[in-house]
């Protein structure tokens, strides 16, 4: 039975000045897809996950989101619409513990009526964020403030953050960039153990990361799609072992 696709963006192209960063792509995602993006530095990937989360204005074409037109809709609108993201670098609040910033997370995506006394309403969302926490094993370090915390663990409670406002497309921009061996591991391992009720698109230069987490690939290059598949089908492109794998395999 064929779904209609979560995502989709259509003829996409964002301009910078003379900087064409996205060329004309378009790409679509089926309800709990996990769907990886490729390529080189500079090829546009960051470029293409900001239109879709709102932080970039796109120059052409449109993205639709559940069915609706959501290219001109401002951040917390989408945020509230179910997409949740994460950033390429840390986006914290240093001094505030791993509990507040779970709270913070929580709140955005429940919008303004969500004040911090009507917290204890909450307890479902609450429980939720401490056991999103605890599977990154945050939980041991919940009154701590994040700048205590290791590089691997704030990259953790970033995507803690991001699940905690219960996404139903959850966007991550090189989640394990960073972070030791280990980290690393429990990190895909708590990725693939999210319920499929969650859509995900994520950037990762780990071609074998990428190929064991993701349902399809796509693969970018100077703005453009210059290969899309299956991660079986990504290994066997020749194009993409010459540009992506610089013929390390
Ligand atoms: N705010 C901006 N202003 C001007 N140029 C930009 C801006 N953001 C990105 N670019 C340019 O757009 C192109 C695509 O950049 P982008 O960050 O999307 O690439 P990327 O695939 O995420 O790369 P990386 O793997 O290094 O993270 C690059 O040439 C970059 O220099
Ligand atoms: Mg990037």
């Amino acid at each position: 039975m064929h779904t209609a696709p979560i995502l989709r963006v259509r003829d996409l192209s964002i301009s910078f000045g003379a900087v064409r960063a996205v060329d004309r792509v378009s790409l679509s995602l089926e309800p709990g897809e996990r769907h990886g993006l490729l390529g080189t530095n500079g090829a546009g990937k960051t470029t293409l996950f900001n239109a879709i989360s709102g932080d970039v204005k796109l120059s052409e074409g449109s993205i639709e989101y559940k069915g609706r037109t959501i290219s001109r809709l401002p951040i917390h609108r989408r945020a509230r619409l179910g997409i949740g993201r994460t950033f390429q670098t840390t986006l914290t609040f240093a001094d505030r513990t791993v509990e507040d910033n779970l709270r913070v997370a929580v709140m955005g995506s429940h919008g303004p009526r969500f004040a911090i006394g009507t917290w204890n309403r909450y307890g479902a969302q609450v429980q939720a964020a401490r056991a999103v926490a605890s599977r990154f094993r945050l939980d041991e370090v919940m009154e701590q403030p994040v700048a205590t915390l290791s590089y691997g663990q704030q990259r953790e409670l970033e995507i803690a953050m991001a699940l905690a406002s219960d996404p139903e497309l959850l966007l991550l921009d090189e989640p394990a960039a960073g972070m030791s061996p280990q980290a690393r591991g429990r990190l895909i391992e708590v990725l693939r153990s999210l319920p499929r009720s969650i859509t995900m698109l994520f950037v990762e230069h780990d071609m074998d990361v990428a190929l064991s987490l993701a349902d399809r690939i796509t693969v970018m290059r100077d703005g453009a799609i210059v290969a899309s598949g299956t991660p079986a089908e990504i290994r066997a492109t020749p194009l993409v072992r010459e540009i992506y794998l610089g013929g390390k395999h």
